[in-house]
């Protein structure tokens, strides 16, 4: 019943307040009453996953990192190569939607990933490092993204590779080379979004330039469910620590 679940996310996208005496806390009122849902939705909401990962080499034996994981349905759509790598991490807060994930791994039988329950701007994996590490719609979710960020670069070998996958808007005097969205676009998606918790924001494209060396960057606008006619900006980024 497509339709049914739909109503039930849209509710909770459009109506239901988010509460909660810290981050955690409103990451979990938010997503709870969505988790068995959430995947469903938001292969249709979230562009781009399929693409990022297709164009990120994880080392065979290499550690994965996924910040703000969710569901862990991107282990799904990273493909066989999970079982080459050493370790995979899921990080995130909403325990509802960590619960999703750890069914999916015992469901997979992947011995080498685990879903953890943990801030995207302090986690660390036990190895020490990571080979790569990915954000999927989840930088515009984490207050302080600057410092998760930063965390990534400090977690990542040299060598290593951020991907990340978000909306975003461009600033209204981007650098040379990059997209520049109207007034519309500017002002529209950040009011529409903040509702939700989610702050697309100006500054992760050049943050993300400035602190990585970039491998590939794409700049897209993708269909709305249930939204005729607008289209929302998101980019792909994939970047290398030096
Ligand atoms: C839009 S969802 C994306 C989930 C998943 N990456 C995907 O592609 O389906 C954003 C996720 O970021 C998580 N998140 C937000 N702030 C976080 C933080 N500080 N640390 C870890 N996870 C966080 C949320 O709980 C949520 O699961």
């Amino acid at each position: 019943m497509r339709v049914l679940s739909d109503l039930k996310i849209l509710y909770h996208l459009a109506f239901k307040p988010i509460r909660g005496k810290n981050h955690a806390a409103r990451m979990e009122s938010f997503y709870t009453g969505q988790a068995s849902g959430y995947d469903d939705f938001r292969r249709r909401l979230l562009h781009g996953r399929e693409k990022l990962w297709a164009s990120i080499d994880v080392p065979d034996e290499g550690v994965w990192v996924d910040l703000g994981g969710g569901t862990g349905a991107n282990l799904e759509l990273f493909g066989p190569v999970i079982r080459k790598l050493r370790k995979v991490y899921v990080v995130d807060l909403a325990t509802s939607l960590l619960k999703v994930a750890e069914k999916r791994i015992e469901r997979h039988g992947w011995e080498n990933a685990r879903a953890v329950d943990a801030d995207a701007t302090t986690f660390r994996p036990d190895e020490g490092s990571a080979d790569v590490v990915t954000f999927s719609y989840s930088l515009t979710m984490i207050p302080d993204w600057f410092a998760a960020v930063e965390n990534a670069l400090a977690m990542l070998r040299p060598g290593g590779l951020i991907g990340v996958v978000d909306f975003y808007v461009s600033r209204k005097y981007p650098t040379e080379g990059l997209r520049r969205h109207g007034w519309f676009t500017r002002s529209f998606w950040p009011v529409w979004f903040a509702g939700d918790n989610v702050f697309p924001s100006a500054d992760h494209v050049p943050f993300l330039r400035h602190h990585f060396e970039p491998v590939h960057f794409s700049e897209n606008r993708a269909k709305v469910p249930y939204v005729p006619l607008l289209r929302m900006p998101y980019y792909t980024f994939v970047g290398r620590k030096t």
